[in-house]
């Protein structure tokens, strides 16, 4: 597909068509696609502007091995060349649940960032049961900055499959 191209998906054919992929070729993705894809994660929306995230790009092996010992999902971050670590960075008091709302719109514009790319990933939340063991692993000890989750992510080796329900399942409309 699109992987290293210039070619881009339609906004809304990317929006139905990303699931999350949990396979991935064993191929390092070019440092200059993956700013590619942090350059959209910084026009995502949040509270006030705040834009309260901190990004760790993970492709060191020894780092790698780290990370997946704070997950029962370790062979996703072990297979995957490369994972987004994402950090809350709280330094601006704001309002904490509209700062996590802002990380969940940075996590999807990432996705949405990859897989208009030709790449794919997979949010992983597991690992945020494991928050203070990945502080460690990046060495932060400042309580301002609290982990959230992951992306693992680069070439996908699998096209994903997904369900969703109806849209009369959830809407009301009044
Ligand atoms: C907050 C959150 C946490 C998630 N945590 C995990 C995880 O730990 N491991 C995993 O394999 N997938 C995880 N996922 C991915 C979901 O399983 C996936 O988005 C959902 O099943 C819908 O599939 P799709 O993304 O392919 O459409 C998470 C997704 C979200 C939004």
């Amino acid at each position: 597909m699109a992987f290293f191209s210039n070619y881009y998906m339609d906004v809304l054919d990317c929006i139905k068509s990303r699931r999350s992929i949990r396979k991935f070729e064993n191929q390092l993705i070019p440092q200059e696609i993956i700013e590619e894809i942090l350059e959209c994660g910084r026009w995502a929306p949040s509270g006030v502007n705040f834009q309260p995230w901190k990004v760790f790009v993970v492709s060191d092996p020894n780092v790698k091995e780290k990370l997946a010992k704070c997950t029962k999902h370790s062979s996703l971050i072990l297979n995957a060349p490369h994972t987004f670590a994402i950090f809350l960075d709280q330094t601006k008091q704001y309002h904490y649940t509209k700062h996590v709302q802002s990380i969940g719109a940075f996590f999807q514009t990432l996705l949405l960032a990859l897989h208009a790319k030709g790449l794919g990933g997979v949010w992983l939340g597991e690992i945020y049961n494991q928050k203070d063991q990945v502080s460690d692993v990046f060495g932060i000890n400042d309580p301002q900055l609290e982990f959230m989750g992951a992306i693992a992510f680069g070439k996908p080796a699998e096209q994903g499959k997904s369900s969703r329900k109806k849209v009369s399942e959830f809407v009301v409309w009044s």
